[in-house]
């Protein structure tokens, strides 16, 4: 029997067996259990819980029959409450290790609903519809998934309808409740005739490429006044309520009157948010997500606004315009040296930088810190349920 000491990042509990660190899936502090050892390295131990001795009390009963097995969801035995807490305490844990500066760190933004939030998800194929098993390529039989849309949910019904064995991933987004279904398939004849009374659109994915086959081409999502129209694979936040709030933060650090790039901005969701009375430029590498941006524009009836695309650090070089504000929403793996050399360059006055992951967001904020004052960080729950969190950071160049 061991007894778990704290969580680590990835809401695992840490403890030492044998004085070798020792990461427990779904164990809580101070919980006593009886563990296996699932992996022993060098350097640490990875386990799980075979029987629980002494709960904790800040754990609760999961509703997901898939939780112990699906690699998804890793926090659900945690209150909604503890989970924004370990979230808080995480990011508060990252700035205050990696970047040697008492930054304030603001409260963390809730989601308004912890479930049925996902408007987009992809489901693995083989026989079976659902989720891999923890770090495995077993495939989990999924009916319902807590976290999903309930429209995505509704629509499985029918995918098991599907040849499902010429089919390896399906993907399913929603927007202001139309269903948009993705294929990966290598059967161009596949029938998906069983999906026609769910979908509202439907594309086969062959070779990489995205073939219409059904419905409408597009799927659309509002957000405030703004309606925004979304590609196959164009990213768009999967939270939009949580989305909503980040974007009007966003919107009160932008102010009025002002020139800004948006870079990695998507379907042009950021810029054109923050488009009353400022003029906004966007980058963006995905030429579909681009093109949506461009056609976001036009619905949306705005003009002191444009979408360029290709590669934010090479883009940015040829960019003649004199940006007040640079907003900047990059991938996991953050900022590249070129964009951020070329970012310093256009020397404008504050910088918002949008991350998913922390560990990239400390590592170019430890750059950009030689040349701005990093002001403010507010952490975002775009993802409950899960360790991941979202973090809106506000810079100003220093004098
Ligand atoms: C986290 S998403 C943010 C999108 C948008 N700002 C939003 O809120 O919906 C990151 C975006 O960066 C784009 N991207 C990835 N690498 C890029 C690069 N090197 N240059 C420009 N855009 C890139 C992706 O295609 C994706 O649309």
């Amino acid at each position: 029997m061991i007894k778990i000491e704290s969580l680590d990042h990835y809401g695992r509990g840490i403890t030492k067996i044998n004085g070798k660190i020792a990461f427990i899936e779904n164990s809580l502090p101070n919980e006593r259990v009886e563990i296996k050892i699932d992996k022993e390295k060098k350097k640490y131990i990875e386990g799980s819980v075979l029987k629980y001795i002494e709960k904790s009390k800040e754990r609760v009963n999961v509703n997901c029959p898939y939780y112990d097995s699906c690699g998804g969801c890793n926090i659900m035995h945690l209150s909604y409450k503890d989970q924004l807490k370990f979230k808080q305490d995480k990011i508060i844990n990252i700035i205050r290790k990696y970047i040697n500066k008492d930054i304030k760190i603001n409260n963390i933004i809730s989601s308004d609903t912890n479930i049925n939030y996902r408007n987009k998800v992809t489901f693995q194929v083989k026989e079976n519809i659902g989720f891999y098993k923890n770090n495995t390529y077993d495939i989990i039989n999924i009916d319902n998934c807590l976290i999903s849309d309930k429209i995505i949910n509704n629509s499985i019904k029918y995918l098991r309808k599907l040849n499902l064995k010429d089919i390896n991933k399906i993907t399913c987004r929603t927007g202001s409740n139309e269903l948009m279904i993705i294929i990966e398939t290598n059967n161009k004849n596949l029938d998906i005739t069983p999906l026609t009374e769910v979908a509202n659109s439907i594309y086969l994915k062959i070779d990489n490429k995205y073939i219409h086959v059904y419905g409408n081409k597009h799927i659309y999502e509002t957000l405030d006044k703004f309606k925004y129209l979304i590609s196959p694979d164009s990213f768009f936040q999967v939270n939009i309520n949580t989305c909503l709030k980040l974007y009007n933060k966003i919107k009160d650090y932008v102010g009025k009157n002002k020139n800004v790039i948006d870079l990695y901005c998507g379907t042009g969701s950021i810029g054109i948010f923050v488009s009353d009375s400022n003029n906004v430029s966007g980058i963006e590498i995905n030429e579909s997500a681009t093109k949506d941006a461009l056609k976001n524009k036009d619905i949306n009836n705005l003009s002191d606004i444009n979408f360029i695309c290709g590669d934010s650090g090479k883009k940015l070089k040829e960019l003649n315009f004199n940006p007040d504000i640079i907003i900047v929403d990059p991938p996991r793996s953050g900022l590249n040296k070129e964009t951020i050399d070329n970012i310093i360059k256009f020397n404008a006055k504050e910088i918002i930088y949008v991350s998913c992951d922390p560990m990239t967001l400390v590592r170019d904020l430890n750059i950009l810190n030689k040349y701005y004052k990093i002001n403010e960080l507010t952490p975002f729950d775009m993802f409950p349920n899960t360790y991941h969190v979202e973090c809106l950071t506000y810079l100003t160049k220093k004098m």
